[in-house]
């Protein structure tokens, strides 16, 4: 029989819609049945679960959930929808890093915990730095380690397709992160916060901005609120104090560069003169995601010409190429 907290999270769960916490607890259940001997219940629950998991489309659940005069259109202009399953150790880290992500979840897993000492666990991210340093990457890995769906916003994408209803749009996501506990990810979010007080005709994106300032401050759904951003200079201060956390994305140094490549190219074999501090030298001032170009061009010359090792000579003049293209 399942235990009586066990119960009470299901039904709980159920009532706040978070799908994650219910499988969880339902794994649970069927795990306790099958320590007890009960393999052919624990089997057939485990059935059931995975039946219900695929049955249910988290799109759909947005949508029944939203108002009723909410088109499952508008919603899917709005939300793009994406399943990350990236995890934590696959990123290369800087400590301070790491650690900032370790506590968002650390904090997230004792939601409950939380919540009934009338705290919230963190939740409201900023994310800082160069491209290519893993801001997006880190909302897939948050999300995949919870357990939960990943939405993704384009602000300036909203403002230029809905002027004049985007702020009652953008209320509509606040209100959905209500409906269904998940990742909001405002990615390339500079691209309407440095416009705030600028010039002329930003009349528009000055309210959006406003309007999702307030949002955020107000927010006290179970949802992750995440925005990333490249330029963290001209963004408005006020920004700022709405986050939880702001977390700095740096270019990688030389030790987290030589991380990468010796993990994206374990799998080939490499020339006889090949040293990782050399190429990695080589690699200072690129970005991860410029790292991981190299080492994906390397693979890809390596099925196109039909070799199978890799010099360091190509590593270090593909790298040069990306630092000096012209
Ligand atoms: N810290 C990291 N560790 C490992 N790979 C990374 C890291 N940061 C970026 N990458 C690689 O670069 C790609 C692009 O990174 P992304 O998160 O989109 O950058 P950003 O959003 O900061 O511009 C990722 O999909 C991943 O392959
Ligand atoms: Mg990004």
């Amino acid at each position: 029989m399942a235990a009586a907290d066990q119960i009470k999270s299901l039904i709980k769960s159920f009532g706040e819609g978070d799908d994650s916490r219910f499988y969880a607890t339902a794994m649970q259940i069927a795990a306790a049945e099958a320590r007890s001997g009960h393999t052919a219940l624990a089997d057939e629950l485990k059935k059931i679960i995975d039946k219900a998991k695929e049955g249910k489309s988290i799109a759909l659940g947005v949508v029944k959930t939203l108002p009723l005069n909410t088109s499952q259109k508008e919603l899917k202009d709005l939300l793009e929808l994406v399943h990350p399953d990236e995890k934590l150790k696959q990123m290369v880290l800087i400590p301070p890093l790491e650690k900032a992500l370790k506590r968002v979840l650390d904090e997230q897993k004792k939601f409950e915990l939380l919540r009934q000492n009338n705290l919230f666990p963190r939740k409201k991210l900023l994310l800082v730095g160069p491209p290519g340093c893993g801001k997006t990457m880190s909302a897939r890995v948050l999300a995949s380690e919870l357990g939960l769906p990943l939405f993704v916003i384009r602000l300036d994408g909203l403002i230029s397709r809905y002027m004049g209803e985007s702020i009652s749009k953008l209320r509509l996501i606040f209100d959905a992160m209500h409906q269904i506990r998940a990742i909001y990810l405002f990615d390339e979010f500079d691209s309407i916060g440095t416009t705030r007080g600028q010039g002329n005709d930003v009349g528009e994106i000055k309210r959006v901005l406003n309007t999702f300032l307030l949002q955020i401050e107000k927010d006290d759904s179970n949802s992750l609120i995440i925005a990333a951003t490249n330029l963290p200079e001209t963004l408005d201060k006020a920004l700022f104090r709405r986050f939880d956390d702001i977390i700095q994305y740096p270019l990688p140094d030389k030790e987290d560069i030589l991380k990468l490549y010796r993990r994206e190219l374990q799998h080939l074999k490499k020339s006889k003169k090949f040293d990782f501090e050399t190429i990695s030298s080589h690699s200072l001032g690129l970005s991860y995601a410029e790292i991981h170009k190299i080492c994906e061009d390397v693979t890809k010359d390596n099925l196109v010409y039909g070799t199978n090792e890799v010099s360091e000579e190509k590593i270090i003049s593909y790298a040069t190429q990306r630092k000096e293209p012209f």
